[in-house]
């Protein structure tokens, strides 16, 4: 087991202390498995285990870890209990003293940086030139973003890639109806919105007009051939896609600009030297008319090797030359050393296709690696892929004004306090925070149905919920006219148990982080969340805050409040979700 370096991360400063008894008791390192209990703060089950592997009675191994584990102030009670387990309860003063550093630390509440910081790169959103953004590039943008924000606050350098498809063979037939539509005006009359429409018109047209057909793919060759007019046309596209793009993430507050766009046109002039050097490796070969690689490790349904397509039989070059460029280039020119790439899960033989291609031509290995994180798809009420009324994709952009609309119908019956800017400023927060979280608050693997009603909802795991939960406190705050930033570092007594339980809360929060950044587990960050502000619910029932009963709880509840306020604050801004102080 691996030790990472933590500030104020209890479970994992129990696992340490313990990690080194389980060690002497085994002879080698053994995984202590500390979690949360219902019987007392923590339990280690590690023991059982241990014993299994030993060959001995599990109580009698949790009876000689806990004689040689130094647990020193960390704990206050040290139990065996059941088959083998090790029930602990943390001392209130060492769980006030972790408090207190995260209150102390205005910047970072006590969540240390990676001590090895990687450069990673983040594969993400991905939407194609001259289409909508449609559900699925929702999901992959919201989970980038997040993904990006908890890297960097991890003290990670991070580098974000948009790979738009504004390449490939779909733009023989948009130039053609371009030119058909009177190419000069097209410039001007193409603008945001249309262009999903103007696709579909090409693309009906391509369908049902053997000549327009034959023009299309004549021009594909002329645009790969970089003719300038065609590429003038082509670009022209991509601007007004771009533009668009850019438009849907400021509404989204998601952290992509232009500048991480590289797009699958970006690596044209790579194709040819990335496919000279897997035919150079022995890797590529001519099947069907085509040129192919076949990576180790993959059957057809026919039992035969998978192809990865380098050159089409056409000439032609595609998405998965593409792919393999860019991640060529990413490991070589970016010098990445972590590469998180972030589609649905239908990409994923692509992927691994890419990726065991790169590892036999030695792009990927001891020194880089790549990881496929797909998601599922996003179910409508009738748990089929959500489609609009009319049984087409839901427009991103739709789905961005709708959360915002009913945002404010909430608002407005929540918040009746609030003058009619505020409440506008609200909706958009509190639309938006919705629909993020409700993808983020999933686990990202699964399918998740779409509810506006539940998303939005004042009760249980949502972002109106804990966003709520944040500007309540500030409201303490104002109401006892407190400053908060004059309570960091104060001390903090435990005395309620609801104090206490929300004290452990708190000091999950750095290990929480860690973990969600490992298996890109955004989920983990959300659920603890929840029960953050239901830990904070519960104090804040039971311990009166502003007329606590002498002045040394008051300030000590105020602490407690204050840095629950900030951990959620914090952890919402790592999903990309912002916490109005008022609402
Ligand atoms: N444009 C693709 C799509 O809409 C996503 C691109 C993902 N990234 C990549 N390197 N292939 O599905």
């Amino acid at each position: 087991m691996r030790s990472l370096r933590v500030v104020t991360d209890l479970p994992e400063l129990l696992a340490q202390k313990l990690a080194r008894a389980f060690a002497d008791v085994a002879g080698s390192p053994a995984d202590p498995a500390v979690r949360r209990s219902d019987r007392a703060d923590y339990q280690a089950d590690g023991a059982l285990r241990l014993a299994k592997q030993l060959g001995r009675p599990p109580r009698e191994v949790a009876a000689e870890v806990l004689e040689r584990a130094d647990l020193g102030e960390l704990v206050a009670n040290a139990e065996i209990a059941g088959p083998g387990f090790v029930n602990l309860t943390v001392a209130d003063e060492a769980l006030s003293g972790l408090v207190e550093q995260m209150s102390a630390d205005t910047e970072r509440l006590g969540v240390a940086t990676i001590p090895e910081p990687e450069r990673v790169l983040v594969d993400y959103s991905g939407p194609n030139v001259a289409k909508e953004m449609h559900v699925g590039h929702l999901r992959s943008t919201i989970i980038g973003d997040a993904l990006s924000r908890l890297l960097s606050h991890l003290g990670h350098d991070v580098i974000r890639q948009n790979h738009i498809g504004d390449w490939g063979t779909q733009f023989g037939m948009l130039i053609e109806h371009m030119l058909d539509l009177g190419a000069g005006e097209t410039a001007q009359e193409l603008s945001v919105g249309d262009l999903g429409e103007f696709y579909r018109d090409a693309r009906a047209k391509f369908d049902a007009d053997p000549d327009f057909a034959d023009r299309s793919r004549r021009r594909v060759v002329v645009l790969q051939g970089g003719d300038p007019e065609t590429l003038a046309l082509w670009r022209v596209l991509v601007e007004e896609s771009e533009r668009y793009f850019a438009a849907v993430y400021e509404r989204l507050s998601v952290l992509l600009t232009p500048a991480d766009i590289a797009g699958e046109s970006s690596y044209n002039d790579q194709l040819a030297s990335v496919i000279d050097e897997l035919v150079q490796l022995g890797l590529a070969r001519e099947s069907e008319g085509a040129l192919c690689a076949f990576p180790e490790g993959f059957t057809g349904r026919d039992g035969g090797p998978m192809p990865l397509i380098l050159r089409k039989s056409d000439g032609g070059f595609g998405y998965d030359t593409t792919d393999l460029a860019a991640l060529r280039h990413r490991v070589h020119d970016l010098k990445a050393r972590r590469l998180v790439y972030i589609t649905d899960l239908g990409q994923r033989l692509h992927f691994e296709l890419v990726f065991q291609t790169g590892r036999e031509a030695g792009w990927l290995g001891a020194d880089a690696r790549a990881e496929f994180q797909g998601f599922g798809v996003v179910l409508g009420p009738d748990r089929k892929r959500l489609r609009t009324r009319a049984g087409e994709s839901v427009k991103l952009i739709d789905l961005i004004e709708e959360a915002v609309r009913r945002a404010a119908a909430v608002v407005a019956e929540k918040a009746p306090h609030l003058s009619a800017e505020e409440q506008a400023e609200v909706a958009q927060i509190v639309g938006i925070g919705a629909l993020k979280y409700a993808d983020l608050s999933n686990d990202r693997a699964k399918d998740y149905v779409f509810d506006w009603d539940r998303m939005l909802s004042f009760d249980g795991n949502t972002a109106p919920y804990l966003q709520y939960a944040h500007a309540r406190i500030h409201s303490v705050f104002r109401r006892g006219e407190i400053d908060p930033a004059s309570l960091a570092g104060a001390k903090v007594v435990l005395a309620d148990p609801a104090e206490h339980a929300l004290a452990l809360r708190l000091t999950e929060f750095e290990g929480v982080l860690h973990k969600a950044v490992e298996e890109v587990e955004l989920h983990r960050i959300a659920g603890y969340l929840f029960d953050l502000a239901t830990a904070f619910t519960s104090f804040y029932e039971r311990c009166p805050v502003l007329r606590a009963e002498d002045e040394a709880t008051r300030t000590s509840r105020l602490v407690l409040c204050d840095v629950t306020a900030r951990v959620l604050a914090t952890g919402l801004s790592l999903l990309g979700i912002a916490a109005p102080i008022r609402m």
